[in-house]
Order: C-alpha cells, then structure tokens, then sequence
C-alpha cells in the first residue's frame, strides 16, 4: 500500500502557498492586516455565551441528530428565515461545522469511482476535496444545466458565492433546481453566507418559489460562523430531503459526528435571536464599505461580491502579483486561483479584520495611491 493512499488524491493545501507572503506583510512597521482567511474576530453574543455555560454541565453523549430543542430552532428558524414551509424534525440534520459535511458528504452518499460531483468553476475548495476523498470525479460549472447528467450524482449550488459574493436569482435556482430533479440528480446548496446580503436578497433554494414546497432531491446547507461569530464552535446543520437526511443520519450515528451539547444549547439561542445578527452585518458593512472605496482608489477592480464576506477584485494582472503587491503594503489576502484556475487574475479581500485593522489597510492603500 502506497504510504499516502488518500492524501495524494488531494491538491496542495493552498494556504501554505500563502506563508512567504505573510511573512513579508508581518514584517510591516505596524503590523499585518490579515484580509485572506476570512474568519470571524467579534466577540460571540453574549447571550450565546451564557447558553453555552449554561450547558456546561454536559457529562452524557450527546445525540446525532441533536436535542429536541435543537430540531425546533432548526425547523423555526428556516421557516422564519428562508421562508422553507412545513419542515419537520425528519428535514434537519445538525452537522459539525459546514467544512466537515462538505468534505464528507460524498463518502457518506457512497460515491466513488465513475460517480461525478458538480460546483461551480470558481468555488470553495472542500467542494472538489469532497469528491476527491471519495474517489469520484469532480466537475466544474459555468451553468449546471449544461452540464452532462450522465453520472452526475451531486450538484453543489453556492449563494451567496464564496469567492466572488455572487448571489444567483430565483429565476436561476429554480431553473437548476428543476433540471436536477429532471434527471435525477441531488441538489446541495450552499447557503452559508445567505444573511448576509448587501446589494442583493439571497434566496434559498427552500423557498417555496424555488422547489415548489416539496423538498425532494434538495437540501440546503447553513452555519453559524460567519452570522454569530461562532467559527470557533463548529455549529452548521442541513435542511431539506428526508431521505437523503435520514440516510445520512444512520451513518453519521455509526460515525460519532455530534455536536457537543453545550454547542447545540448555543445554537438554539443563537437561532432564535435577530438582534446579533443584524449587529454584526453592521460591522461588516461599514468595513465593506470603506475597504471596497479604498481597493477601487488605488485602482482595483470589483466584481460581482453583492453578498458575502468578501471583495473579489482585480488590478488586471496575475493575482500572485497582486498578493505580492499587497504583501509589501502589509495587507494580506487570497489569490485568487485558490478557487480555481479562473480566478487567477482576481484576489479575495475578506472584510472579517477588526475595525482598527481595517482602517490601518484603508490608510496604507490610500498613502500608496498618493506616494
Ligand atoms: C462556501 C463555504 N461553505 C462552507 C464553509 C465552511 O464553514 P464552517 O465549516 O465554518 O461552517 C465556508 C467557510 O468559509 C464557506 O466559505
């Protein structure tokens, strides 16, 4: 047996290629701006803490499929939130941080070899790494009802878009939703950055616009870490199929993948408060806002990015010189053929760096503009 039998399926873990470039934006006379990752740096909500605590007291295994309580918050909350109607416990399914179900999925599915999973062409990595694991073949996609359904076992949607912010109409998620159910194929939906519209609604394929109020061959995919601030508690959950949910469920059972009660306890809470929510698209705007204004002074190029946490932008160069450019600025971010080949003259600038950090790379891009 080869020593690496499933790692060597894998691509390059991309943000290692980003080290050279963190040390020279690290050496800075006031310190890193660090734009590329995109993980939350807010406080959690309070009141999500002390749910937490709460429930520290936890000594028992807690369920796959998470407490009674959790189930409602779920079903509640899509209900008020993506307009998905009539959801019971048997359409949801609490996962361990959307990444892990990412991943994972098609394994759990039992794809494999000749079995093909679909996303978009610029996409969030875990997409292709999922396929990978399993050994089916990823594929990627301009407009999926393009696509040949041969073989296709599993399309990935993703609105808002991680990397480019792009959010897809109804019109479109409707049109794909009804091509794959057509021929057969299973609709994962991405939707983790839904709450967090700017210049665009996010709608989600739930919505009885979209799938007609049945959820067969659909199922959306939702975390906490980005709308609450909760990266670090690895709290996601999916929505949808009954099937395909129950299916899953059996597997993740044998599998151990629970959420730890007390993070379940804070995911209720979290679900059933708004006023956070909306706290924290503040913040996000306002940096948005001023970094989007300072990366077009100094002569960028914005695209798409109309939801989302980050700016997909261009100087119409290759996007490893434009990390470089910015490196020396101090201000780190992603190149862009981290999403794929197309994205290679575009950088992702996330908008998650504290205030004062923002701030810092707006004055930098604004004094280089000027020297
Ligand atoms: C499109 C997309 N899906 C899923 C995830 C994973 O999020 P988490 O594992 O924190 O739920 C991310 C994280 O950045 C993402 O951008």
């Amino acid at each position: 047996m080869s020593a690496a039998p499933v790692s060597s399926r894998l691509p390059v873990f991309p943000w290692d290629k980003l080290v050279p470039y963190k040390s020279t934006a690290a050496a800075h006379p006031d310190g890193v701006v660090d734009l590329s990752v995109g993980t939350p740096v807010d406080p959690v909500p309070e009141l999500i803490r002390r749910a937490l605590v709460s429930a520290a007291d936890s000594p028992g295994y807690p369920t796959v499929w998470g407490t009674e309580a959790l189930r409602d918050a779920l079903t509640g909350w899509a209900g008020r939130r993506l307009g998905a109607a009539g959801l019971e416990h048997a359409n949801v399914l609490p996962v361990v941080g959307s990444k892990e179900l990412v991943a994972w999925l098609p394994t759990q599915l039992g794809l494999g070899a000749g079995d093909k999973v679909a996303h978009p062409r610029l996409a969030y990595p875990t997409y292709e790494v999922g396929a990978r694991l399993c050994g089916a073949e990823p594929v990627a996609y301009d407009d999926p009802t393009e696509l040949d359904p041969s073989g296709l076992r599993l399309l990935w949607l993703n609105s808002p878009s991680n990397p480019t912010g792009r959010v897809l109409s109804r019109e479109e998620l409707t049109r794909t939703v009804a091509w794959a159910r057509e021929h057969g194929v299973l609709v994962f939906s991405d939707e983790c950055y839904l709450e967090l519209g700017w210049e665009a609604e996010p709608v989600s394929v739930l919505h009885p616009d979209v799938c007609g109020g049945t959820y067969e061959g659909i199922v959306a995919v939702h975390s906490l870490s980005k709308r609450s601030n909760l990266a670090g508690y690895r709290a996601a959950f999916v929505l949808g199929d009954a099937a395909v949910l129950g299916e899953l469920l059996q597997i993740r059972k044998h599998g151990g993948m629970m959420i730890p009660a007390p993070v379940q306890a804070a995911t209720v809470a979290a679900l059933g408060d708004d006023t956070h929510v909306a706290e924290q698209r503040a913040r996000y705007a306002r940096r948005r806002t001023v970094l989007r204004a300072a990366l077009e002074g100094h002569g960028f190029r914005v695209e798409h990015s109309e939801a989302g946490l980050y700016l997909w932008a261009t100087r119409d160069e290759p996007c490893w010189e434009t990390v470089a450019h910015l490196a020396r600025l101090g201000i780190l971010v992603a190149p862009g053929d981290f999403y794929g080949p197309a994205g290679d003259r575009f950088v992702r600038v996330a908008v998650t760096a504290t205030d004062e950090r923002v701030d810092a790379a707006v004055e930098r891009l604004a004094k280089a503009v000027s020297a």
